[in-house]
């Protein structure tokens, strides 16, 4: 977490304010969201400079440590053993935040060390890609009061759902220990983290307190369980009817079948209402053995 840390301090959110220039992107429909590289061999004062000189200080005026992610995430190990994994972010006040959606390739010694998308301004990751080992993902979790999380968080060492994505995604080494730290890492809220990995099975969704894992619960192909659905409700209850995304995705993902799953099949699935609504930001799809295939698509661009 050294980075993020540092990252993190109250000077850089004003010097990013002071900084940002420039106007919003336009938007064809729908367009694949900017990329920028950004080198952890920088110094994090500087590292942003480059990607910001792109941007309008307007835009970033909302508070983006407010940023939660409402959602829907899949993991799904298609019939030859390649897996998958895509996610639809959902949040109001679309209309800043979509053309503040970025990829970035966050690079060490020059090469890519991972990939996320995010919000420019935030520090923390809902979504990244760790080439070659695993991808993650975070859903929201509502459980518990605000201001048991605002325990949490000011008198007990937890950190960020989202810092902790970027932390495995810049620290761990493999599928096996993405999980083990997504899952026992104390946080200062409840949260859903949903990973695949490069082999067969390795696919999971992580049902998270705030102190440890609730739930884990992996894909198992071989007894037909070749997918996994998480919104933002826990998979063991019923999704309330007045929110049922979870089994629009299902009925689509058994529709395409085991044997027809890719990438844009995946995108497809993502692109069924209600699973993708006036809400959906943007949505990401990614195979970590196939990483440079990672591709986030701005939804809803002309929406205001
Ligand atoms: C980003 O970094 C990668 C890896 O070093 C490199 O291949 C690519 O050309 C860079 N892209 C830009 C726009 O600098
Ligand atoms: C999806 O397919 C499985 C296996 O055939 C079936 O048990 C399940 O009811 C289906 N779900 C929906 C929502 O269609
Ligand atoms: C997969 O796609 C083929 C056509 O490309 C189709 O015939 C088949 O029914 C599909 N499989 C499933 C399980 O839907
Ligand atoms: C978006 O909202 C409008 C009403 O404001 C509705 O007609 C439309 O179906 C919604 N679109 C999606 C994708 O949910």
């Amino acid at each position: 977490m050294r980075t993020a840390d540092r990252e993190a301090r109250p000077g850089l959110p004003s010097l990013l304010l002071l900084l940002l220039a420039g106007a919003g992107l336009s938007a064809a429909s729908p367009p694949a969201a900017p990329r920028f590289n950004v080198s952890l061999d920088s110094v994090p004062e500087l590292r942003w400079l480059p990607v910001l000189r792109h941007y309008d200080l307007d835009l970033v005026r909302a508070a983006m440590a407010q940023v939660i992610g409402f959602c829907t995430s899949i993991v799904a190990q298609d019939s030859r053993g390649h897996i998958y994994h895509g996610r639809n972010l959902d949040y109001p006040f679309g209309n800043v935040l979509r053309k503040l959606t970025v990829d970035v390739q966050f690079l060490k010694n020059g090469q890519i060390a991972f990939t996320g998308t995010t919000f420019i301004g935030y520090v923390g990751l809902w979504t990244g890609q760790s080439p070659h080992k695993f991808t993650v993902s975070g859903d929201e979790r509502d459980k518990g009061w605000w201001w048991e999380n605002a325990i949490a968080a000011l008198f007990r060492r937890h950190i960020p759902v989202s810092w902790l994505i970027r932390a495995t995604l810049s620290e761990s080494e493999n599928f096996e220990a993405a999980v083990g730290k997504l899952a026992k890492t104390p946080l200062i809220a409840d949260v859903y983290y949903i990973v695949g990995g490069t082999s067969p099975r390795e696919g999971v969704v992580i049902t998270r307190n705030r102190d440890g894992p609730a739930d884990i619960w992996p894909l198992d192909p071989l007894n037909g369980a070749w997918f996994r659905v998480e919104t933002n409700y826990d998979h063991w209850k019923p999704a309330p009817k007045e929110d049922d995304r979870r089994t629009s995705a299902i009925k689509a993902l058994n529709a395409t079948g085991q044997a027809n799953l890719s990438l844009e099949a995946l995108f497809q699935i993502l692109s069924v209402v209600p699973v993708y609504n006036n809400f959906t930001i943007y949505t990401t799809v990614m195979s970590a053995g196939s990483p440079d295939k990672y591709m986030t698509r701005i939804r809803n661009p002309s929406r205001k």
